[in-house]
């Protein structure tokens, strides 16, 4: 039976909103009222960058997913990605290759539109397979509150709805400086405004008042476990997104945090940054465990954000228009990408003064085998090319080549997202 994807209406919308409350109970769409709620919500995102695309089957809903149109610094150019959220099937029609047939519909908007795909998975094994590849890990740190840095603090202070345009410029100079982050606008800051439990304190430049360089959002949470029911004062803070725009407003915000240490014992802090250890004479996050032979244990991490290339060839353009090489190389790319064929196949790429273009030229000097997922880890930079070889993710034809590859893939830089979508 074929299925068809579309773009859905307003009108359309509650037969969707159905499918998603038995696909994802635990978002707890069960009353009128949160129906309502969810549909207004969808809306607002339809006004600002998203679509929502339904599959039907003769005539009926079977499923759907939202797309979202971003911008992107990838290596320093801002550039168009697509975003995959909220897909749902039908309980009645799951196992009838409704997702993989919304997922390569995704493929084919996002080919239009750009070179790179990306997702949160609700299994990372589930999109792995159709050739997404893993983004940087989310690492959750559990600080004591008494043991934060600390120093004096100045210019902090609480920031509402009122104070868009401040995050907004905030966000975007921090977004403009690290790869991977997705440009917001004012629109997308909605979701920090509507939990209730959120508040968001800021540090402004000591000579521009009007300058936020830096914010954190947070709530409090009690603190886990939580042994005794009737325990009152026993609370940890825990921090959703924090942004920062130079170290001096970064310690403003962790001055903020450590002075809470009277009423909260620990400060959690979700960073991709794989070095924020080192900000914390003690990071330990108050398990004890030790890690043979003496290795402390200080936070948990989670793999999330997944990446996929859509488009090889405009990819190459982009991501070689500028590289760390000036000599000559030329390279044979071979890539397997069994749920999208189309991408699979032999690429010759040819490096010289300082960039690398698809070439008819068929005699390289080297050649790199790779499947899809680990290779659109490696473009994104979450997967280094010498790791990707050494654990044999991949194969290269001649490893005195490895360094020149390793300067021609490598910009140095991991990837961070820190939109929810
Ligand atoms: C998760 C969910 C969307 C899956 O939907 P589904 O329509 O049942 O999934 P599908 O039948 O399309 O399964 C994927 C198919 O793609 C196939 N596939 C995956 N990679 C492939 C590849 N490289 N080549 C060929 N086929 C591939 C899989 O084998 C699978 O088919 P199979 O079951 O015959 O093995 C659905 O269960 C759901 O709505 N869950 C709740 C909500 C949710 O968690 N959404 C995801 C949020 S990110």
């Amino acid at each position: 039976m074929s299925l068809k994807i579309e773009e859905l209406s307003e009108g359309d919308l509650e037969d969707f909103i159905t499918i998603l409350s038995n696909a994802y109970p635990d978002i707890k769409i069960e009353t009128p009222e949160d129906r309502k709620r969810h549909k207004e919500r969808i809306i607002a995102s339809l006004k600002s960058n998203a679509r929502v695309f339904g599959a039907f089957r003769e005539g009926k809903l079977v499923g759907g997913a939202r797309y979202h149109d971003f911008k992107m610094n990838f290596y320093g150019k801002v550039i168009d990605v697509c975003g995959l959220g909220m897909v749902a099937v039908d309980l009645l029609h799951k196992k009838e290759k409704i997702c993989k047939e919304i997922v390569l519909h995704f493929i084919e908007y996002t080919r239009n539109r750009a070179f790179l795909g990306m997702l949160y998975p609700f299994r990372p094994d589930f999109y792995y397979k159709m050739g997404f590849g893993f983004g940087t890990r989310m690492e959750q740190y559990r600080i004591k509150a008494n043991s934060m840095p600390m120093r004096k603090k100045e210019n902090i202070r609480f920031l509402s709805k009122e104070d868009v345009s401040y995050l907004l410029y905030c966000y975007n100079t921090f977004a403009q400086n690290r790869h991977g982050m997705l440009i917001r606008n004012t629109a997308s800051f909605g979701h920090l405004f509507e939990d209730i439990q959120n508040r968001i304190v800021g540090h402004f430049d000591k000579d521009n008042e009007d300058k936020l360089d830096a914010y954190c959002v947070f709530s409090f949470k009690p603190t886990m476990p939580s042994s005794m029911p009737d325990t009152l004062f026993q609370n940890d803070i825990f921090v959703k997104e924090l942004v920062y725009n130079n170290p001096n407003s970064l310690s403003q915000i962790l001055t903020f945090l450590a002075t809470q240490s009277d009423q909260v014992n620990n400060i959690i802090i979700n960073t991709q940054d794989e070095d924020f250890y080192h900000l914390f004479p003690d990071p330990r996050n108050g398990s004890n465990r030790v890690i043979p032979s003496v290795y402390h244990e200080t936070n948990t991490a989670g793999v999330g954000i997944m990446y996929r290339v859509v488009d090889i060839p405009i990819l190459i353009n982009s991501l070689f228009s500028k590289i760390d090489y000036e000599g000559r190389l030329k390279l044979k790319l071979t890539l397997t990408d069994s749920f999208y064929p189309k991408n699979s196949g032999t690429y010759y790429i040819y490096f010289s003064d300082c960039k690398g273009s698809i070439s008819d030229d068929r005699e390289p000097d080297i050649e790199l085998v790779t499947d899809i997922s680990p290779f659109s880890s490696l473009v994104m930079g979450s997967l280094s090319l010498r790791s990707l070889l050494r654990l044999g993710l991949g194969t290269l034809s001649d490893d005195k080549y490895l360094p020149t590859l390793m300067r021609i893939f490598s910009k140095g830089e991991k990837p961070i997202c820190m939109t929810p979508f």
